[in-house]
């Protein structure tokens, strides 16, 4: 396992689940063009996504969604044990990855997997790992708010910079042959127009009542009371679960409740000078 001090490529990653050898697994990884990959920096809509994508091979069917614990059906390709997962799996792969594209780009190079791409609003990003950082255990004590602020627009967190990780991957759209991009805000905003675009692009249509049953069944609401998504099995010395729930607000915007303005000012004035170079125009409320 990696330890606390330890980094690969200058990320640190939680050493619960990753050992030098899971993540030069992934970064070497077979992909096939069969598989659909989900590609998230943490925070941003991960379980969300998992959630829809299982909805919508299954048509709508809950069974699978509630049944299967998240990580058993797309696992994270650079945990230590995505390898006995995927063996075992007969189907069509999910698979899911928090790493950034630089670490990914010779593996997925010539693939035609399909690569869903979700972004969140930095700010809500901040506030969601903030908390998570207190319940999850495998994670280090974030200190303050403005204490892990300044850490996280260092990138001096788990996973590396959210700039990195996001430039990354959306200025590399056209580099992979088949890419959905897709935002949180619009995933709140309009669910069902999302589960629509994500079945469109999974080549697999659904009719409007299978739709609306998806729909229903990744809802924040039911999500938060599915224990095989919101974290509810891990036991308590790695999630503590007294001190926050994994499925805790689902909200856009959310960070006005906890930014002071001059937080959000210097997370606005870093923001426009990391992105200067981005292709995709990013507008947040
Ligand atoms: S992780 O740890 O990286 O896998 O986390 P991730 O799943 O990417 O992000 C967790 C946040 O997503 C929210 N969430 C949802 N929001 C709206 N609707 C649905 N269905 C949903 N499912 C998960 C979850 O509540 C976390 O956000 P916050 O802001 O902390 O509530």
């Amino acid at each position: 396992r990696l330890d606390v001090t330890e980094t690969f490529h200058n990320i640190m990653f939680p050493g619960h689940m990753h050992t030098k050898d899971s993540l030069n697994y992934a970064i070497n990884f077979q992909f096939q063009d069969t598989d659909t990959v989900i590609v998230t920096y943490p925070k941003s809509g991960t379980t969300w996504m998992q959630e829809i994508i299982t909805l919508v091979l299954g048509k709508g069917d809950p069974t699978i969604a509630q049944t299967q614990p998240n990580w058993a059906r797309a696992p994270w390709l650079e945990q230590y044990y995505c390898v006995d997962v995927l063996k075992a799996s007969t189907g069509p792969r999910i698979i899911t990855t928090h790493l950034p594209y630089h670490l990914l780009a010779e593996a997925l190079q010539d693939s035609k997997a399909k690569v869903i791409y979700v972004a969140r609003n930095l700010k809500d990003v901040l506030v969601s790992y903030y908390h998570f950082h207190k319940m999850a255990n495998f994670l280090p004590d974030p200190g303050t708010f403005s204490d892990f602020l300044n850490d996280f627009l260092k990138g001096a967190v788990h996973y590396g910079s959210w700039f990195d990780h996001v430039n990354g991957w959306t200025s590399h759209t056209k580099d992979i042959h088949n890419f959905l991009y897709i935002t949180y805000e619009e995933m709140c905003k309009d669910l069902h127009v999302s589960v629509q675009k994500v079945s469109r692009f999974l080549q697999c249509n659904l009719t409007e009542d299978e739709l609306m049953l998806a729909q229903k069944h990744c809802s924040f609401n039911s999500m938060k009371e599915n224990t095989m998504v919101n974290y509810t099995l891990i036991p308590q010395e790695i999630m503590d679960h007294s001190k926050g729930k994994f499925m805790r607000k689902g909200k856009v915007g959310d960070w006005k409740n906890t930014f002071t303005e001059e937080q959000s000012r210097l997370v606005d004035d870093v923001y426009s000078s990391q992105m200067t170079d981005s292709s995709l125009l990013f507008k947040w409320e």
